[in-house]
């Protein structure tokens, strides 16, 4: 079997591994260059990841098993996996997790003074459909401080993980929300340089997927590869 050659990125669409801004990046990214391994047939046939496993209710963050609601602005959110040539990325398991309407993580190293939502987890998982679709439903995540600095903020987002068919194949990127006033601050959306790519980690409102009377809708399209590619914590 002849490998897939893919186009390489051009350097400014991911954020370097080292980005001083982003304090604790001093100490994670690696001081040396990374050795490449050849990928062998077990990385290329891992396991096929979801069939049978991912269930409707996994994407309603919303409801919590028995049937407790979650506080906070419902919200939609949607798009389509793409990969660099525009063609769908069907059947990727689309993993997602994020803060509570105040801020808050459902985790024991968040020690933010912020209620904690006994309906809320904060986790969903779906699988794309055959045009790349997925959807969640899910609550408005708050902005929440993080230690960086004096007084530093996140501005809200979601964090996305996208898998292809063996575990070697993810890609990790966050999600934000438009015109948010943090975005000059976040020393984390400014380790991506370029501003095109940038905002191609915001999602748009989309009117079509909200839902009268119930949720309001946003729209994030992720490309995989490639000079549009959506900017990823893990390089593809
Ligand atoms: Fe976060």
């Amino acid at each position: 079997m002849t490998p897939a050659v893919y186009r390489r990125d051009d350097g400014t669409v991911h954020p370097p591994l080292l980005s001083p801004g982003y304090r604790s990046t001093i100490l994670r990214a690696p001081s040396q260059a990374p050795v490449l391994l050849p990928h062998t047939l077990t990385e290329l046939t891992g396991p096929v990841l979801g069939e049978g496993r991912v269930t409707a209710a996994d994407a309603d963050l919303t409801v919590r098993a028995g049937g407790g609601e979650a506080q906070g602005q419902r919200i939609v959110v949607h798009g389509r996996v793409r990969d660099e040539n525009g063609r769908p990325v069907p059947n990727s398991l689309v993993e997602v997790w994020q803060a509570n309407a105040a801020g808050r993580y459902l985790h024991k190293w968040d020690r933010h003074d912020a209620p904690l939502d006994p309906n809320f987890t904060g986790v969903g998982r779906c699988l794309t459909d055959a045009s790349g679709h997925y959807r969640f439903v899910t609550i408005k995540p708050g902005a929440y401080p993080w230690g960086n600095h004096a007084n530093a903020w996140r501005p809200a987002h979601i964090h996305f993980s996208l898998f292809g068919r063996a575990f070697t194949q993810r890609l990790v990127t966050q999600m934000y929300f438009p015109d948010d006033p943090l975005f000059g601050y976040d020393p984390i959306v400014n380790s991506v340089r370029d501003e095109r790519a940038r905002q191609r980690m915001v999602a748009a409102f989309d009117l079509a997927a909200t839902v009268d009377e119930w949720a309001l809708g946003f729209r994030f399209d992720i490309v995989l590869r490639g000079t549009e590619a959506t900017p990823m914590e893990t390089r593809p």
